[in-house]
């Protein structure tokens, strides 16, 4: 496997979202897809030969956004809810009509890392990104996802992903000094453990990618330490009326309000 070069590992701010706001192109909004999109169409010099990837499009607007504006070869793939049931998938537009409204789109169904999608050409693309999707991949899933990403991308290419991570606040201080525990005697913890919680921080999550794909470049950023997660007020969270609509349109009455940022991983493999 090439080797990547880790160009960015941080959690979404406040000041960069009211920037891509105010500058973008695209209508974004103020809440953590409104701020991986505007991040991943800033992190790319888009041109018409770029051939891209959109992991767990779902009906994302930002493909189509980047076929239409840029010219660019534009594939997606997502399952739509075909293994597993839920109101989001039933309140939404069929899939196969959603995907004939959109030509210009390669729409694949399909998992990557669970699927072997043989449609989709290796070594192919130059970059593969991904919005608030990877968190929803369970973790023995996730070194096969990464491997079939690998795969799928060109060397020189580059990997931009925003994976939502949740804050440990939401379950109270033992659950943040844990959090804060876990990070710090990380390389004593027993390897199922590790492997069982690397959602739980987003160190935790690059540290097991660490394990998956030779990463080079910055070691560990400063602001994605557990403490600057909670306290520093610039750190984007998904907004009260995300929990709103999971209450009102998913008809789920349990859902209770708990903070998520976005953790933003840009990765470039080795030519
Ligand atoms: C919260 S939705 C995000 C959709 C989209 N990126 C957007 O911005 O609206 C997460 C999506 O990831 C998809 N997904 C999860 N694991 C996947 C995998 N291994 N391969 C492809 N899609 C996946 C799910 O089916 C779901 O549609």
């Amino acid at each position: 496997m090439k080797s990547y070069e880790l160009i960015e590992a941080t959690l979404a701010d406040t000041r960069r979202l009211l920037s891509y706001r105010v500058q973008s192109n695209m209508e974004i909004h103020l809440n953590l897809k409104g701020f991986d999109y505007a991040w991943i169409l800033d992190q790319v010099h888009w041109t018409r030969d770029l051939k891209v990837l959109d992991v767990g499009s779902g009906y994302s607007k930002l493909p189509v956004h980047i076929a239409k504006t840029y010219g660019c070869e534009v594939w997606a793939v997502d399952d739509f809810g075909m293994h597993e049931a839920g109101d989001f998938w039933e309140r939404n537009q069929d899939p196969q009509a959603f995907i004939k409204g959109h030509p210009e789109i390669h729409y694949v169904i399909g998992r990557i890392g669970q699927n072997k999608l043989e449609e989709i050409p290796q070594q192919y693309f130059d970059v593969i990104y991904s919005a608030s999707a990877l968190e929803h991949v369970p973790v023995r899933h996730v070194e096969s996802l990464w491997r079939h990403m690998d795969l799928l991308l060109k060397p020189g290419g580059n990997m931009l992903h925003g994976l939502d991570i949740a804050f440990p606040t939401s379950r109270g201080l033992r659950h943040v000094a844990l959090a804060v525990m876990y990070d710090l005697f990380y390389p004593l913890i027993p390897r199922p453990i590790k492997e069982r919680y690397i959602y739980e921080t987003p160190k935790s999550y690059l540290r097991f990618l660490r394990k998956i794909l030779p990463l080079s470049g910055i070691s560990m950023s400063g602001n994605l330490n557990v403490l600057n997660m909670i306290l520093n007020s610039d750190i984007v969270t998904e907004p009260l009326e995300h929990t709103y609509h999971r209450i009102v349109k998913d008809g789920l009455q349990e859902a209770r309000y708990f903070r998520v940022g976005s953790l933003l991983l840009n990765l470039a493999k080795r030519g």
